[in-house]
């Protein structure tokens, strides 16, 4: 018999759709989150001391540092971007120790943070190659598409669906998962719409302004939102999204990849798991989108990071003007984490 924690550690974590609904299934909500608790765990025994100064001690040892961050990837970022991270990271704690131990002890924002992180990017010309950072996220993707997939599974098939990708870029997730839902059966046509106002904009698909959605021409099937809500800036962050929920039909599915959620952290886990996570979405994005930082202002609108908490979807579906279905779960890996948030219009 598997002890309880262990159960939910394998289920959450599970590549297996099937024992990962058992953990959305069988958790309450806000306790089916397990993968970023090992996370500190290895973060912890890697220092002397678990504090801001241990932890900056930590980040200035390279090897100490990459030893602990090459167990918890185990091969699931590959090696091109994990390596980039790293040596960011370190190069960045040995000229700031004011701003890592400021952060860490709770005195100097996430923004402030990030900001430096990206002039200190900046001056030392970081540069990646947007192929290789984008191939070294395919275990990632993977783990997050199997959990999407199993989901659109479950939709009723309607002969045409509409799809709203929000923050989609050039959508080309969107483009693959309709390709899906005709090959699986789920719909003879997909029309996919696009909500995001700093896209690069792809020709086959419909972008809409808030003029646009606010019409109420158009109404969706499905909405998803894929590594966006912590990107937007929060005087944007919940308006936008609540009113595409708004358009929705009947029995919709609003489906979201987000970062982990840190439900029985403390305040300190939570400030570590955001130093690492912020670091590592700078140096992912410089290689996806170099003129976001380097050319213009180097945190707005266009890229911000502010991480969510379980209580955030709460608030989504209690401020949507449908009834929704909420079920959120964690699917791996370790790190940076990745937790589905699936409503469904009642
Ligand atoms: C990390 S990218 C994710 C892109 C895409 N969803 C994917 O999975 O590849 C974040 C996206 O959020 C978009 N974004 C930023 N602010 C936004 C806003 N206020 N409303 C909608 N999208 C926004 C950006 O333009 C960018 O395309």
């Amino acid at each position: 018999m598997l002890s309880g924690q262990l159960l939910k550690t394998l289920t959450a974590t599970s590549s297996n759709p099937k024992y990962r609904q058992l953990a959305a299934l069988t958790l309450p909500v806000y306790k089916s989150y397990c993968t970023s608790s090992i996370f500190h765990k290895k973060i912890r025994e890697a220092c002397d001391n678990y504090s801001p100064i241990g932890v900056f001690a930590l980040l200035k040892d390279g090897n100490r540092l990459k030893s602990v961050l090459d167990e918890i990837n185990q091969g699931v970022i590959g090696n091109y971007l994990h390596n980039h991270f790293i040596s960011g990271l370190n190069a960045y704690a040995h000229q700031n120790f004011s701003f890592c131990t400021g952060f860490l002890e709770g005195d100097v924002p996430l923004e402030a943070i990030c900001r430096s992180f990206i002039q200190f990017c900046s001056a030392n010309k970081m540069y990646l190659d947007p192929a290789k950072t984008l191939d070294s996220f395919e275990r990632h993707n993977q783990l997050s598409d199997e959990a999407v997939k199993y989901e659109l599974k479950k939709i009723t098939p309607k002969v045409e669906l509409n799809l709203l990708g929000f923050g989609l870029d050039t959508g080309y997730y969107e483009q693959e998962l309709a390709r899906y839902l005709v090959a699986s059966h789920k719909a003879e046509k997909v029309n996919i719409f696009g909500f995001d106002p700093y896209a690069n904009p792809n020709r086959a698909i419909r972008y809409l302004s808030v003029d646009e959605l606010n019409s109420g021409q158009w109404t969706f099937d499905l909405i998803v939102a894929r590594w966006v809500l912590h990107h937007v800036a929060m005087n944007y962050r919940w308006d936008d999204f609540v009113n595409c929920i708004n358009r929705c039909n009947p029995g919709a599915e609003v489906l979201i990849v987000e970062h982990g959620f840190l439900a029985e952290a403390s305040l300190f886990d939570r400030r570590v798991s955001a130093l690492f996570n912020a670091v590592f979405d700078i140096v992912a994005n410089i290689g996806l989108r170099p003129d976001y930082f380097f050319k213009g202002s180097a945190l707005g609108e266009k890229f911000f990071i502010h991480y969510l908490e379980p209580k955030d979807f709460s608030k989504i579906a209690s401020h949507v003007s449908v009834k929704v279905g909420l079920n959120i779960y964690d699917v791996g890996p370790v790190f940076p984490n990745q937790s589905i948030c699936k409503m469904t219009k009642k």
